[in-house]
């Protein structure tokens, strides 16, 4: 049996667990992982940044693949300190850039003509211009913290005072410590937003199937950004993707191939479709969160084909099969999430199978910030507790599907959205 070691404790880290177990082909590892993942799942308790640990166990067990969850790692530069040993599903830190600096892919965007909103960047000692330049600004403008900020790091400005409130927090290293001494300051775009995945090897790819992210925190979305509190997948048909490849994916790989940089690990376009048209609001080096929740269980590849693929580099042949029907994910989170989320809630927590994940024939439960607590409970350690998936031949099944599991885990303090797949979706 081949051996796969998942890297990250949240539930995209669940998601792409599940899915390698599925495969009934792979023993599957997760480091450090969460209260919530069960065996046949094994725990390794090890931290994302304990490099010469990952490195030890790695050998002892002859892992076969590597997959890294979060971006942290990853703009750490975990593949290049791991893939001497093993297969590693990420890119290389030089890669990086595209997520960790907001302000390094505008300009990229821009150099290689991929539609993106137009954009001003200021750093710590620009404040004086960025000032007058916030003052004589048409709003609504949206202001971004460069470096990475855990999703939170957007701001959507209706006056000049909240914009230069929220800017001069960021470059006086107040909001987002050194992560906000750098902004960009970018037209509002007015559309529908979506999240395109792909899995590149260095030579091609394949394209997963997009999805439809809700970011904002409260119903209707209003509220400030989180890392997401829900989705629903597939939200496109094939013809838009297309349009998609033509004006994003090609010219991001070309403007890399000329700066002698070829892509591979997992890739996530962040789009709002204008009237049609694709603009980059962000790239991210890795799977969404809850993104992978809902895509993942679509997919009907199983992983150790998908794996294989990538190792000989070869995922451009590789066609990806979707499940009929939709995905509806809705993310629980604590009471106080985004800015400071309470902890230490009781969740009653039934034994489940398929490594803590299958909660019905068409529920999924997707564990994150949750701890071991006594006997048939776990302890909510703050942020995004779990993330509920409902299935269904039909967007509104799969949604009723979703919301009916949220009745089966509630616990004090629990906070979600109710218009998850309700609100804008425009694409059924
Ligand atoms: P980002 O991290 O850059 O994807 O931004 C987080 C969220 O802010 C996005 O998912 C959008 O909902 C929103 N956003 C970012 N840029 C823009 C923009 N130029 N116009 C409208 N909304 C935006
Ligand atoms: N759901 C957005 C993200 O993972 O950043």
């Amino acid at each position: 049996m081949e051996k796969v070691l998942i890297v990250g404790r949240g539930g995209r880290e669940h998601s792409l667990a599940h899915k390698a177990l599925q495969s009934g082909r792979l023993k599957v590892f997760i480091a450090p992982g969460n209260g919530g993942m069960l065996p046949p799942l094994i725990r390794v308790p090890i931290q994302e940044h304990e490099i010469s640990a990952l490195r030890d166990f790695i050998r002892q067990e002859k892992i076969n693949y590597v997959i890294i969850g979060p971006e942290l790692p990853i703009a750490k530069g975990i593949y290049d300190d791991l893939c001497d040993l093993t297969t590693v599903i990420a890119p290389p830190q030089k890669l990086s850039f595209l997520e960790a600096s907001k302000a390094k892919a505008k300009q990229f965007l821009e150099l290689a003509g991929i539609p993106t909103a137009p954009a001003m960047i200021f750093t710590r000692d620009q404040q004086a211009e960025m000032e007058s330049y916030l003052r004589a600004a048409t709003y609504p403008l949206v202001l971004k913290a460069s470096g990475l900020a855990g999703g939170k790091g957007v701001f959507i400005a209706t006056s000049s005072q909240e914009a230069l409130e929220f800017a001069r927090g960021c470059l006086q290293g107040q909001k987002y410590g050194t992560a906000g001494q750098t902004i960009v300051v970018e037209t509002f775009l007015e559309g529908e937003e979506r999240s395109v995945f792909l899995l590149a090897d260095g030579k091609s790819y394949t394209l997963l199937p997009v999805a439809r992210d809700y970011k904002r925190l409260l119903d209707g979305d209003k509220g400030p950004n989180t890392g997401g509190m829900g989705g629903y997948a597939p939200a496109e048909d094939l013809s838009w993707i297309e349009v998609v490849r033509e004006k994003v994916i090609e010219p991001t790989f070309a403007a890399l191939l000329r700066m002698g940089l070829s892509y591979h690990g997992f890739l996530y376009l962040g789009l709002m479709k204008v009237q049609g048209e694709p603009y980059v609001l962000e790239y991210n080096v890795r799977l969404g969160d809850p993104e992978a929740q809902l895509i993942l269980p679509l997919i009907a590849n199983s992983f150790d084909e998908i794996l294989y693929y990538y190792r000989i580099q070869k995922l451009g042949n590789l066609k990806i099969r979707v499940h009929p029907g939709y995905a509806v994910g809705v993310v629980a989170a604590t009471k106080g999430y985004p800015e400071a989320p309470q902890k230490g809630h009781a969740i009653y927590f039934p034994p489940l199978e398929e490594g803590g994940s299958r909660l019905g024939e068409k529920t999924l439960i997707y564990w994150a910030g949750v701890e071991k607590g006594e006997s048939n409970y776990l302890l909510t350690t703050g942020g995004r507790s779990y993330t509920l998936v409902g299935l269904g031949q039909t967007l509104e099944e799969a949604r009723k599907q979703a919301y009916a599991g949220m009745e089966l885990l509630p616990f004090e303090g629990r906070y979600y959205r109710k218009d998850i797949a309700q609100l804008n979706t425009c694409y059924s």
